[in-house]
């Protein structure tokens, strides 16, 4: 049963220390940075891939990416979930090019090299006509980490990266006293959106809603944003929230179906993750997941994907309310981070100070960051 989330009220900002001074516009516009992140963020750290209710079947398979990285993650015949950098071991073809879907074998649409679902080298076409083939060949795809937390899938690029299990806690149970369902959690729709500033900008936006009553009237008319959303930090991760204004909808005659059913159930509790998750569970049991993703080629550009598992006692009507107004607050957040991009571009950007009981996310999304990077 979903319990009511924390009580809400401005609360007094979490023990951070101010914004590192290193930050600055580089921290967004830099190759060199960006290189040294793709090491030390997005080549170490545990990432949301997708759901295990994906694959529910032997050979079932999604592409994701874990920051630069392409990954497959594959239900092998044993049932267990194995992910893979998806980089084809003879010439680097992606080996799997389809977004989901089912095999028997990962082959490549290159040359035809096949993998087996354990990623296994198979077969390579015409390796008989080398001796020497199978002492010089690959043994398969590399391997990532994996871990499962209900129905969300975990993968980690880094061989001897700590377990999940160090990151984890507090917020996990934290989400867990809501009553979601982890392990029954089904993609019904899900979004690509891109975004014309480098990743961080995009995390950092979606870490603060002090600008959520300037920009987002729709989300103004469902939260209450007049004072601070509450804010827990922990180690590696955080919760927040804002109240539901639920007197207001009942009182309105035109509330829409979606804000109706906000309006009768416990509000929504939001999570940020280390280092691009928010997972983000809504009334009545259904989830909004979504990854600030890195473009791998580009340090000013960025992806916002989101997932959207609906509560069972949904309607339609409101499923589709749902997803306009979160689809309609995204479109607004875009070019808000775009323009901060060219303001970091401008050689003029010099950081301000931030607000702490209203971006205590992004004092703690910063620290974190220039303390990895600088490890
Ligand atoms: S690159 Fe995959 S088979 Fe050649
Ligand atoms: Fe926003």
């Amino acid at each position: 049963m979903a319990v009511e989330t924390r009580p809400v009220a401005a609360t007094a900002a979490p023990a951070l220390e101010p914004l590192p001074p290193s930050r600055s516009a580089r921290w967004y516009i830099d190759d060199e940075l960006w290189a040294l992140e793709r090491d030390r963020v997005f080549g170490r750290a545990w990432q949301y891939a997708g759901l295990t209710t994906q694959i529910p079947n032997a050979g079932d398979y999604f592409t994701c990416r874990a920051g630069h990285v392409p990954v497959v993650v594959v239900r092998a015949e044993t049932g267990q979930v194995n992910a893979f950098v998806n980089v084809c071991r003879h010439r680097g073809h992606e080996v799997v090019t389809d977004a989901s879907g089912s095999r028997k074998t990962l082959q490549c649409r290159y040359h035809g090299w096949t993998y087996g679902l354990d990623g296994k080298l198979r077969v390579a076409r015409r390796s008989e006509q080398d001796p020497d083939f199978h002492r010089r060949c690959p043994d398969g795809l590399f391997p990532l980490q994996v871990e499962t937390w209900g129905a969300l899938v975990f993968v980690n690029p880094d061989p001897g990266a700590r377990p999940f299990a160090d990151y984890a806690g507090e917020w996990q149970e934290r989400v867990l006293q809501t009553g979601i369902d982890l392990d029954g959690l089904r993609e019904h729709e899900r979004r690509a959106f891109v975004f014309e500033s480098n990743w961080k900008v995009l995390v950092e936006n979606t870490l603060e809603c002090y600008h959520c009553a300037v920009c987002h009237p729709g989300l103004a008319q469902l939260r209450d944003l007049r004072e601070d959303v509450w804010y827990e930090a922990y180690e590696y991760a955080s919760a927040y929230g804002a109240p539901t204004r639920k007197d207001d909808i009942k009182r309105r005659d035109n509330a829409s179906p979606f804000f109706q059913h906000a309006a009768e159930t416990p509000d929504a509790l939001g999570t940020w993750v280390w280092p691009n998750l928010f997972f983000t569970v809504f009334p009545g049991g259904g989830a909004m997941i979504a990854t600030a993703q890195p473009d791998p080629f580009d340090v000013g550009r960025s992806l916002y994907l989101r997932q959207y598992s609906f509560a069972d006692d949904m309607d339609e009507a409101a499923r589709a309310d749902f997803t306009a107004l979160f689809d309609q607050v995204v479109s607004e957040d875009q070019p808000l981070c775009a323009s901060v991009q060219r303001g970091f571009h401008s050689g003029f950007y010099d950081p301000g100070p931030l607000m702490p009981r209203s971006e205590p996310g992004i004092i703690q999304f910063t620290t974190l960051f220039d303390r990895v990077v600088r490890d």
